[in-house]
C-alpha cells in the first residue's frame, strides 16, 4: 500500500499547527516552547502571570516564530475553559495541547495539609482534565488533534515526601489512557511523557542537597539527572505526525532507572 504521508524529518514538522502550552514560563516549558517554535508551531504560551512568558514570546517572534501569551490560574475550572477559548481565538486554531503546568510541595505524609493536597490536585490533575475537556469540541470539530501530558516517573516509582504529587501524576498517566480510548474516534491522540528528575529550579531541593545528589549518581544507571532539553524529542514526536499511530502511551525518560539494578553495586545496602 502506498501513502502520501511525509516520510522523512518533515513528519516531525509542526508547521501550520497551533499549540497551547501551559506552564510555558517554567524551566521545562521554556525549553519546549523554543523547540516547538523551531519546528514551525504557532504557540500559545500560558503561565500564572503574563510577565513569565512575555520575554519568551518576544524571543520566539524575534527568531521568526509566532507566539501569543496568556495569564491564567489553572487551579480554577473557569480559568481552564476561558484559556482554551482565548487561545483558540488568538491563534486561529488549536491542534495541540501540552499540559505542562505543575506544582509540588514536598512534605512527609504526616505534614500534608488539606490545602497542600487541594492545591497540588487542582493544578496537576484537575486542570489537565478540564483543559482537555475544553479542547475536545474544538479538536473534534476540526477532525482531530493531539494532547501531550507532562506526567512524571513518580506515576510509577515513588520517593518519600511526594505522596500527593506522585498520586496526581499517576492520575495524569491514567487520564492519558482514558482520554485516548474515549476520543480515538474523534481523531484525537492523547499521550504522555514520564520524566525522572530533571535538573530545574523545581527540583533544586533534591539535586542541590549533598546526600540526595549522591542518590541520583548511584541509583540512576546513566549516573546523572536529565536536562530539560532531553524531554524535547519525545514531546515533538508525540505532538507531531511522527506518532500518528500512537495513542494512550507513556514514554518514560529516566536514564535507565526502570531497567533494573546492578548486582555488584551497593544499591539497597
Ligand atoms: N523538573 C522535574 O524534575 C520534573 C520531572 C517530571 C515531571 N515534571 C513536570 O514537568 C512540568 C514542568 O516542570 P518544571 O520543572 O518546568 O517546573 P516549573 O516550576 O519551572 O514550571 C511549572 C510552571 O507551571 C506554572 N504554574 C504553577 N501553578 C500554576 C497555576 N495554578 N496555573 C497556571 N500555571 C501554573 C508555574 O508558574 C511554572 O511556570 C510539571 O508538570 C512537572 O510536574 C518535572
Amino acid at each position: 500500500m502506498t501513502t502520501s504521508k511525509p516520510q522523512g524529518v518533515e513528519m516531525f514538522s509542526l508547521a501550520g499547527k497551533s499549540v497551547l502550552l501551559t506552564g510555558a514560563g517554567g524551566a521545562i516549558g521554556g525549553v519546549l516552547a523554543r523547540s516547538l517554535a523551531a519546528c514551525g508551531a504557532t504557540l500559545g504560551l500560558q503561565d500564572l502571570e503574563e510577565s513569565k512568558v512575555t520575554g519568551l514570546a518576544t524571543e520566539i517572534r524575534a527568531n521568526g516564530g509566532s507566539a501569543s501569551t496568556f495569564a491564567a490560574d489553572l487551579s480554577g475550572t473557569d480559568a481552564c475553559t476561558t484559556l482554551v477559548a482565548e487561545a483558540h481565538a488568538a491563534m486561529g486554531g488549536l491542534n495541540v495541547l501540552i499540559n505542562c503546568a505543575g506544582i509540588n510541595r514536598r512534605k512527609p505524609i504526616d505534614d500534608v495539609t488539606p490545602d497542600d493536597f487541594d492545591a497540588i490536585v487542582a493544578v496537576n490533575m484537575r486542570a489537565v482534565f478540564f483543559l482537555s475537556q475544553a479542547v475536545h469540541p474544538i479538536m473534534k470539530a476540526q477532525g482531530g488533534g493531539t494532547i501531550v501530558n507532562i506526567s512524571s516517573l513518580s506515576a510509577r516509582y515513588s520517593f518519600n515526601t511526594i505522596s500527593v504529587y506522585a498520586a496526581t501524576k499517576a492520575a495524569v498517566t491514567s487520564m492519558t489512557r482514558s482520554f485516548a480510548r474515549e476520543w480515538v474516534a474523534d481523531g484525537i491522540r492523547v499521550n504522555c511523557i514520564e520524566p525522572a528528575v530533571v535538573q530545574t529550579e523545581f527540583t533544586a531541593p533534591l539535586w542541590d542537597d549533598p546526600k540526595r545528589s549522591v542518590w541520583f549518581k548511584e541509583f540512576t544507571p546513566m549516573g546523572r539527572l536529565a536536562q530539560p532539553h532531553e524531554l524535547v524529542g519525545a514531546v515533538i514526536y508525540l505532538a507531531s505526525e511522527a506518532s500518528s499511530y500512537v495513542t494512550g502511551q507513556s514514554i518514560t525518560i529516566e536514564g535507565g532507572i526502570l531497567s533494573g539494578a546492578d548486582w555488584d553495586s551497593n544499591q539497597g545496602d
